[in-house]
């Protein structure tokens, strides 16, 4: 796996950083590099199992009624929530008194700032509405390339948001991310053209990409706007990932009893759940939890590039051990752009002595 390391000033790059101030002949890595890490692998390995997942729960047959994916949202933020009071639980050296005084300290003594992370929140959540818009309107392939858009518009953000700073070899490797996706991408069209296709109008065709465009400035400005309150604030990730996933958490009810009321009441909550639903709620929660840490210790640019290397990953688990891939020349053409733009990202990064970022 890729190795993605930081820099001394909090930027990115992909080689490792011998750290001076420790004077050691052997590079040592600060904590917070070993955080990032371990938080983009985690990243990488629970993108790809959540779209192997689903992609297993959609091949299950069942007689029962499918799962209402409002309620599974719904589960995951539950999941999340419960996850991060545990977290901050461990912080506070395991005293409920403790962690009483954090909750009631940082999120109902802080009434505006708990009010701030309802941003991101209802922004996530209309997100997460466009994308099923998105996905409904146009088929994996074209969603998956034009989801990508969400990397440049992530980088936009930052830059005007956040005052980052991108050099001209990073901006490149963003344009070379973006090809190789494209050539990576066109294997569902492969899949997709076996089975029964839908008859995509193109006004419905319009509708998805509109809905996919929106999608990508909202998801680089919630990660963006979220980034920012946690590099902010000393506070652990975990109690504002709690402010975060409680608006989640009433805008998802909201979203049940709009979109699902009527089922709800007739087969309850958690009609069609399965183990295979439940690995896939509990894997969303993870998600959750790790984009989080990603966006703390890493960056959301990098985050980006974390997901599209596991694009590549569960395509190659779905050749090697699924045998329903068959990859062509183009897709490795694919793979080896977006490792190289990986590699092109971090390198315009690395700090030369002197020299402000
Ligand atoms: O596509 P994108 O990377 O923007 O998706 C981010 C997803 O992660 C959203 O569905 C959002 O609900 C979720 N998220 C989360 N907790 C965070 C940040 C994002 O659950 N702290």
């Amino acid at each position: 796996m890729m190795i993605l390391t930081g820099t001394k000033q909090g930027h990115p790059s992909l080689f490792p950083v011998s750290v001076s101030a420790n004077a050691s002949s052997m590079p040592m890595l600060p904590t917070s590099s070993r955080l990032k890490y371990v938080s983009l692998g985690v990243l990488v390995l629970q993108t790809t199992s959540l779209v192997l997942t689903m992609r297993y729960s959609r091949t299950l047959h069942s007689e029962d009624p499918r799962y209402l994916a409002s309620s599974a949202v719904v589960c995951a933020e539950v999941l999340k929530i419960v996850a991060c009071l545990l977290l901050v639980f461990r912080d506070q050296s395991f005293s409920v008194r403790a962690l009483n005084g954090v909750l009631k300290e940082e999120i109902i003594n802080k009434p505006l700032l708990t009010l701030k992370l309802a941003v991101p929140s209802g922004i996530y959540t209309l997100q997460n509405n466009l994308l099923y818009v998105a996905l409904s309107n146009l088929d994996a392939a074209t969603y998956q390339v034009t989801y990508q858009l969400k990397i440049l518009t992530t980088a936009l953000f930052s830059v005007s948001m956040l005052g980052k700073r991108l050099g001209i070899y990073q901006w490149l490797s963003l344009v070379i991310l973006m090809a190789g996706i494209a050539l990576v991408q066109q294997w569902p069209t492969e899949v997709t053209s076996i089975a029964p296709q839908k008859d995509l109008t193109a006004s419905s065709q319009l509708m998805g990409l509109l809905a996919v465009l929106v999608a990508c400035f909202s998801s680089g400005f919630a990660g963006v706007y979220f980034e920012k309150i946690l590099k902010e604030s000393k506070q652990s990730v975990w109690v504002r990932n709690i402010q975060l996933g409680l608006f989640g958490l009433i805008f998802g009810l909201v979203g049940v009893f709009v979109y699902d009321g009527e089922r709800v009441r007739e087969n309850g909550l958690f009609q069609g759940y399965n183990n295979v639903t439940w690995a896939v709620v509990a894997l969303q929660a993870l998600g959750g939890l790790v984009i989080a840490a990603v966006i703390k210790f890493a960056d959301n640019i990098l985050k980006g590039f974390a997901t599209s290397i596991s694009i590549i990953l569960s395509t190659l688990i779905s050749y090697f051990f699924l045998e329903d891939f068959d990859p062509t020349s183009v897709f490795f053409l694919g793979a080896m752009l977006v490792i190289a733009a990986t590699f092109l990202y971090g390198y315009e990064s690395t700090p030369k002595p002197g020299q402000p970022q």
